[in-house]
């Protein structure tokens, strides 16, 4: 369907291949969480979760056509995932099933003491790798996505060479690492630093990657090499480089239910913004608008299923 030979029209304004899975959030836990005993959790929430899925999620949600590509379990928690998605208009149609092997991954994030555990089965996200991956269609967007590096354990060594053909094909393209938990930053990592055209790390990423102690001497390191670095710096906002020039835009003020996906929330209103041509400044001044909004409802995607809080705290932006 569509996954267009030619190479004039765009099917797409964003295509994105990485991880799905769904958040199991518990609220109010007891802050002490002793071993063997039954802790009572106030409040409960199941939602969309994976930085991928999030940002397909949110960018559909600010109008931008996305055509989405992952690897599902044989498992109904993938699919309700996958059912998020098809909700809000994104193409799905290139979703690898594999059965049999493992399950889709999921997160599971306890609430206790103003501190969080955050619990994480990879499942699929670990396992999805180059033959999960429709090329063509991937090129049938104006601008490629990728999140969540270091948790695409087998499509990692195939990413430079995907990253060069949909470069060739004239997307741009963009990358948010999210952590290493093995703290390495190596890999494909520098490779794909040379090829993409925005880089959205948060403050404490962009300091591991370059070796740096603050985000502003970070930031300087990266936009050396690349065209357009926007750093997330929690609510402190963020800090944006193109060339030599630089801005520092304040976050917005207010009262976060959690700030689970602000980064993705972040990223697909920056990524919104580029793809209508606005300049990084405006870009990462509705990246942190739209990353407010994501804190004001549970995990990363329920403020934009809300369409009177999504209505009402973006109309007095652009
Ligand atoms: N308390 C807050 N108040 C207002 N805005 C916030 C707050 N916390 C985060 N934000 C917004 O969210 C953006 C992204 O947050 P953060 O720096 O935590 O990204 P991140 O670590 O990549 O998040 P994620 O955990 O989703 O990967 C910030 O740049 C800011 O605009
Ligand atoms: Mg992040």
């Amino acid at each position: 369907m569509g996954s267009g030979k030619s190479t004039v029209t765009k099917s797409f304004d964003v295509t994105i291949a990485g991880e799905i899975n769904l958040d199991l959030i518990l609220y109010g836990l007891p802050e002490a969480m002793p071993l063997e005993r039954e802790l009572l959790a106030s409040a409960f929430r199941m939602t969309l979760g994976s930085s991928s899925a999030i940002l397909a999620h949110n960018l559909a949600a600010l109008g931008m056509r996305v055509g989405f590509i992952t690897r599902l379990g044989d498992d109904p928690l993938g699919e309700i995932a996958l059912e998020r998605l098809v909700e809000r208009g994104v193409d799905v149609t290139r979703v690898k099933r594999v059965h049999g092997g493992p399950s889709t991954g999921v997160t599971i994030l306890l609430h206790h003491g103003g501190k969080r555990h955050i619990l994480t089965y990879p499942g699929t996200m670990f396992e999805m790798d180059a033959n999960d991956i429709d090329l063509d269609y991937l090129a049938s967007g104006r601008h490629f996505h990728l999140s969540s590096l270091f948790l695409h354990k087998a499509l990692q060594p195939a990413l430079p060479g995907i990253f060069r053909k949909l470069k060739a094909a004239g997307l741009t393209l963009s990358l948010d690492t999210n952590d290493d938990p093995d703290d390495r930053w190596d890999g494909a990592l520098d490779e794909l630093l040379g090829l993409v055209d925005i880089f959205l790390p948060n403050e404490d990423e962009a300091c591991r990657i370059t070796g740096k102690a603050d985000a502003e001497t970070a930031i300087g390191v990266l936009a050396a090499r690349i065209p357009i670095v926007a750093v997330k710096c929690g609510k402190q906002g963020s800090l944006v480089q193109a060339g030599q020039e630089r801005w520092r835009l304040p976050a917005e003020s207010v009262a976060p239910v959690d700030t689970i996906g602000a980064g993705d929330s972040f990223n697909a209103g920056f990524l919104c913004a580029y793809l209508k041509g606005k300049p990084p400044a405006d870009c990462a001044a509705f990246g942190n608008r739209t990353a407010a909004l994501s804190t004001l409802r549970s995990g990363g995607t329920e403020s934009f299923r809300d369409p009177e809080l999504f209505r009402e705290f973006l109309s007095s932006a652009e």
